[in-house]
């Protein structure tokens, strides 16, 4: 195994019974806390009627930054953290989706470095202090909640774009799966695909020697996420398949099951250009590459096959094949079936109102000058081959 350096410092809260922790947890970074959600979810829920009601007696005082988007502006950071300087802020809550923590992550960076955030995520300026982020996540997706990075889009030119350092790691999570029960059936399994990729392509399609005791908890998790997912489509408030999906999603980023692993996560990376300038969301963005990557990647190099038909049986229960190859595309099958007919996701970016006139130059965004050094490294032609795939 690679050498590393294992450390998650987020504290996590698991389950139904523990919102009363979250007085003392904020106030150990003090009284003045911005509260920072979407675009009303959590007042439908009654989630902010509920945390409201711990945070008052406890003499909280909350500022509140709602409305942020799905694919958070960067303009909506600059917003918050204007708002965090003026009245001196001294914790972020973030309540709802990925969208909300991330959003939280940056202006926690914002409010000390003072200046555009763009600036940080251009890598202009460093980061170097940030406001503490106290998570409380809705949605089972990113991982945000327990990893150190965020993902900012800038309108004005099209990009969407990493900012990444320990100070963002938030101090606390909140993860409590009934919380995540209202989630509809489309952000429900955009959700779950996510965090499946970011095992897929971090972690288990790995470049690096691959480790039995790693590969083992992922497969496992995989197939449960795959598992979980159909059930909680057909039965929403199914407690411990929400539990599931939920803790899956924090352990997907959370720095274990990359111990002694780094690589470009591919798909993400051409994902995000889909995103920046479509507004498309991240997980079905992922649901319509992913497939169309293994294809590619097969169709021009055999070393794959074995991967991808232990993937297809470890984890969608392909039958064993005759060959690596046959299984390897049997588990392509069976990822298209899964995603398309048994999530119900679109299965091209055509039937999403993406046309090809920006591809060619997505491609060469997604390559950053050079290759996609994942799995398998992707030139910009490459890239753009798998967008065309996708149509
Ligand atoms: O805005 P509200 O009204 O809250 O509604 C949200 C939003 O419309 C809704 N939602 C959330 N919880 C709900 C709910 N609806 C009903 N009941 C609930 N309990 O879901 C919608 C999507 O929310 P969003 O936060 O955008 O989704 P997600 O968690 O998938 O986050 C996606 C963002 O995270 C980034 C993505 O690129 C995208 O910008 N990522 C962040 C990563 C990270 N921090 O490391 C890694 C990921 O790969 C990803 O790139
Ligand atoms: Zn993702």
């Amino acid at each position: 195994m690679n050498d590393f350096i294992f450390q998650n410092t987020t504290r996590v809260y698991f389950g139904k019974n523990q919102l009363s922790h979250l007085p003392e947890e904020l106030s150990r970074w003090g009284s003045r806390v911005l509260l920072v959600y979407g675009g009303g979810s959590i007042k439908k829920t009654g989630l902010y009627t509920r945390v409201m009601a711990v945070l008052k007696p406890a003499g909280i005082q909350v500022w509140e930054l709602p409305g942020v988007e799905p694919n958070p502006r960067h303009t909506t950071v600059n917003r918050g953290a204007a708002l965090c300087r003026e009245e001196n802020i001294q914790a972020l809550l973030a309540v709802g989706g990925g969208s909300c923590i991330d959003c939280a992550k940056a202006i926690a960076a914002a409010a000390c470095c003072g200046g555009d955030v763009w600036d940080l995520v251009e890598g202009k300026a460093p980061v170097s202090q940030a406001l503490a982020v106290i998570a409380m996540p809705t949605l089972a997706s990113t991982g945000s909640e327990m990893d150190k990075s965020c993902v900012i889009s800038n309108l004005e030119t099209a990009e969407k774009k990493g900012l990444s350092s320990e100070l963002l790691r938030p101090r606390a999570a909140f993860l409590d799966p009934t919380n995540t029960l209202t989630v509809g059936p489309f952000q429900t399994a955009c959700g779950g695909f996510d965090i499946m990729t970011h095992f897929l392509e971090l972690n288990y399609f790995t470049k690096a020697q691959k480790y039995p005791m790693l590969q083992g908890v992922i497969e496992s998790v995989l197939h449960t996420v795959a598992q979980d997912l159909p059930v909680v489509l057909a039965q929403p408030d199914n407690y411990a398949a929400r539990a599931d999906l939920l803790w899956a999603a924090s352990w997907a980023l959370n720095s274990f099951c990359g111990s002694g692993q780094r690589q470009a996560a591919s798909c993400h990376s051409l994902e995000h250009e889909l995103s920046a300038r479509y507004d498309l969301t991240h997980g079905l963005g992922l649901a319509i590459l992913f497939p169309r990557w293994m294809e590619y990647l097969l169709a021009r190099d055999k070393t794959v096959a074995g991967d991808f038909a232990r993937f297809g049986t470890a984890v969608l229960d392909c039958p064993p094949a005759a060959d690596p190859e046959a299984g390897a595309k049997a588990a392509i099958e069976a990822l298209k079936k899964f995603l398309y007919e048994a999530l119900g996701l679109k299965s091209s970016l055509s039937a999403c109102g993406i046309d090809g006139s920006c591809f060619e130059e997505m491609a060469r965004a997604a390559c950053h000058g050079g290759v996609i050094d994942g799995y398998r490294p992707l030139t910009v032609q490459d890239a753009e081959a798998i967008y065309r795939m996708c149509l």
